[in-house]
């Protein structure tokens, strides 16, 4: 059959409004019903403000175009939708002329900017995130150095100062600023790109050296643990020391949410949800680890919040730790899942690839 006007018309991706010299609604092809969610048995022969009760901008450019001939090109709107929120999009609009060269109407061709929006948006995040990363870890430096300064300075004090009292004021200059070249040091971490040394790990081991590390620093504060380890988890793929990191914010977290006494659940096992691959490698099997306290929880609006770097609820928290842990997650090939309910408690589950295939 010979492809008709009709068939192109309804094969666009685009939608198609046709209005006639009244300002009815005479054409509304397939993509038109999609992008509106308006049936076309409902909207042909209907003044199209009534049609598009709700999208005034466009009603105005189709009166426009049909009435004065004035055109618009690629023009960027919002369409209101029957069904579900609004959508970005881009119309552009035409008059229509009749064999005899009257003009009979007007047209619009709306494209659905979503895509491309959304698309956009990430590539923009993304760029702004690169740039903040660089300008903060040039200011990092800046303050590091005059941050020495002050630090020997008050060393220096400490030493020719007899008064006791006075002295306590130099051991406050001098832990604040070891405070705060922490998080200098930590940030610079975050923003510099890593480079990991992976092998064969027993990710027992490592998590057993963190619940050590978290007796070591504080004996009678640590909380209690229960390990649910599957004996036959085979080696992961990782950087013992940046692995370290991440389980020791994530057990850190845990015990910060958590009341005295309440144990932190430590479970390991293979999972078979899916397979990941490591970064240039083959697809591997999976282990999971998952670190499950019954603390406070975390409120639904602050859930996507964790892993924005500097986000924290806590009174001295720094709000990198699950910033940090995600980015070395994500650069074993891995990832990180959180759930979590107000009141009850937080489960984090860490990805990794093992050696196995
Ligand atoms: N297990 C958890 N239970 C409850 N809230 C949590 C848990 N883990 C993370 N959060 C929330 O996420 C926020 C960010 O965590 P993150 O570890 O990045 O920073 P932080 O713990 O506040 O500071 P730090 O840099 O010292 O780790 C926390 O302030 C807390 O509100
Ligand atoms: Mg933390």
């Amino acid at each position: 059959m010979p492809l008709s006007y009709e068939d192109i018309l309804e094969n666009l991706t685009e939608a198609v409004i046709g209005v006639d010299n009244g300002l009815n609604v005479v054409v509304f092809n397939q993509s038109a019903e999609k992008m509106t969610g308006l049936s076309r048995t409902l909207v042909l022969g209907r003044p199209v403000s009534d049609v598009f009760k709700h999208d005034g901008r466009l009603v105005e450019m189709l009166t426009e175009t049909a009435t004065d001939g004035r055109l618009w090109a690629e023009y960027e709107e919002r369409l209101s939708r029957r069904f579900s929120g609004p959508i970005p999009i881009g119309i552009t609009t035409s008059q229509v002329f009749d064999v005899l060269g009257s003009p009979c109407g007007a047209v619009a061709l709306i494209k659905d900017l979503s895509g491309i929006k959304s698309l956009e948006a990430a590539t923009l995040r993304k760029e702004r995130l690169a740039y903040i990363g660089e300008f903060a870890a040039s200011l990092a430096h800046e303050i590091k150095n005059p941050l020495s300064g002050m630090r020997g300075a008050a060393q220096l004090l400490s030493r020719r100062i007899k008064d006791e009292k006075l002295g306590e004021y130099t051991g406050v200059i001098m832990r604040e600023a070891d405070r705060l070249n922490g998080i200098i040091n930590e940030m610079l971490d975050f923003a510099r790109p890593s480079h990991l040394n992976r092998r064969p790990l027993n990710i027992h081991r490592v998590i057993d050296s963190v619940v050590l590390l978290m007796r070591e620093a504080d004996a009678k504060e640590a909380p209690a643990f229960v390990k649910n380890y599957d004996p036959s988890l085979p080696d992961v793929y990782g950087d013992e020391g940046q692995l370290t990191q991440v389980f020791l914010n994530l057990v850190k977290n845990a015990k910060e949410a958590s009341i005295a006494c309440a144990p932190i659940v430590l479970t390991t096992r293979i999972t078979t949800d899916f397979q990941i691959a490591p970064k240039g490698g083959t697809s591997a099997r999976t282990a999971s680890v998952e670190i499950r306290d019954s603390g406070s929880g975390i409120r639904p609006e602050d859930l996507e919040r964790v892993f924005t770097p500097f986000f924290t609820t806590k009174a001295k928290g720094t709000g990198l730790g699950m910033a940090i842990s995600l980015k070395i997650i994500k650069e074993h090939g891995g990832h990180l899942k959180i759930d979590s309910t107000p009141g009850s408690g937080t489960t984090v589950t860490v990805y990794l690839p093992t050696t196995e295939v």
